[in-house]
């Protein structure tokens, strides 16, 4: 875990180092905004990525005859991951707000304020901001217990994150640049494929694939521990996970 935080820090301590040693190119405050922005991008569009990568990591398995990973809670520590990867993009959103607002603006609220009305990419990047920001500090465990149910439902938005990153990206880019396009592309298969899995839940028998248990097994199960289905129950994904990103999906 802490080798993939490390790993996660990587690009803010390569980006500090060419500001440091003035290697950031013709631009460097351009640099220095959008380096950050697009670690910022890359780690939500992971951290959306987690659950569906369980779930493919799981068909690949069964399909391809491995030894390892045929039931999704082989992938649980797939889903450990999620929560600094979430947290991740927040802080180089963090980051990239910073940045923006101390270098460029020069802590002008009224500049920021301008912005805001004139340009609809800073409009869509506060506002997906202002999401990260609710998600991020509700992401331990102590706020997951705190908030029950609603606490699933609240990291949700992070589709609307990911969707208003993009719009983000989509509006500052000149036009002819294709790089926004592959996240929407990236988004789309991601959002699609979150709604199949939804679909699918609500099948008992995919929940028996899956190595969950339907609800009536579960009532029994919590009056037996040491039936089979108590054992499914732990080994799946009853008890949620924690993520800076939500999901729900686990
Ligand atoms: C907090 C409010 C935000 C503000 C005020 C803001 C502002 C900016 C600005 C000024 C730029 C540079 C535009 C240019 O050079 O013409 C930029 C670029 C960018 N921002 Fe943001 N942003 C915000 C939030 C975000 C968030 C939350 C993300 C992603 C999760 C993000 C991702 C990006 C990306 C990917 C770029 C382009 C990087 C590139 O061209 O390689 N921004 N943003």
């Amino acid at each position: 875990m802490w080798l993939a935080c490390a790993a996660m820090a990587l690009p803010a301590a390569w980006t500090s180092y060419l500001a440091c040693t003035g290697k950031l190119g013709t631009n460097p405050l351009e640099a220095l905004i959008r380096e950050p922005g697009r670690w910022a991008l890359n780690y939500l569009m992971g951290a959306l990525a987690v659950s569906p990568a369980r779930h493919l990591a799981v068909i690949l398995s069964k399909r391809v005859g491995w030894g390892y990973g045929k039931r999704l809670s082989d992938w649980n520590w797939l889903i450990r991951l999620r929560r600094p990867i979430g947290l991740a993009a927040f802080f180089y959103a963090l980051a990239h707000l910073a940045v923006y607002l101390v270098f460029d603006l020069n802590w002008n609220l009224d500049d920021l304020a301008d912005d805001l009305r004139e340009k609809p990419y800073i409009m869509a990047g506060v506002a997906c901001f202002v999401i990260l920001l609710p998600l991020a500090i509700t992401s331990t465990d102590g706020w997951m217990k705190r908030l029950k149910g609603r606490w699933k439902q609240l990291h949700y938005s992070v589709y609307a994150a990911g969707l208003l990153a993009v719009l983000h990206y989509q509006f500052l880019s000149k036009p002819g640049v294709s790089a926004p396009s592959y996240y929407e592309g990236l988004l789309g298969l991601m959002l699609g494929a979150r709604i199949i899995l939804h679909l699918m839940r609500k099948s008992p028998a995919q929940e028996r694939i899956d190595g969950a248990v339907p609800e009536r097994e579960r009532t029994h199960a919590s009056a037996h521990p040491n039936s089979p289905g108590a054992t499914a129950q732990t080994n799946a994904d009853a008890k949620p996970v924690p993520s800076a990103s939500p999901d729900a999906p686990n």
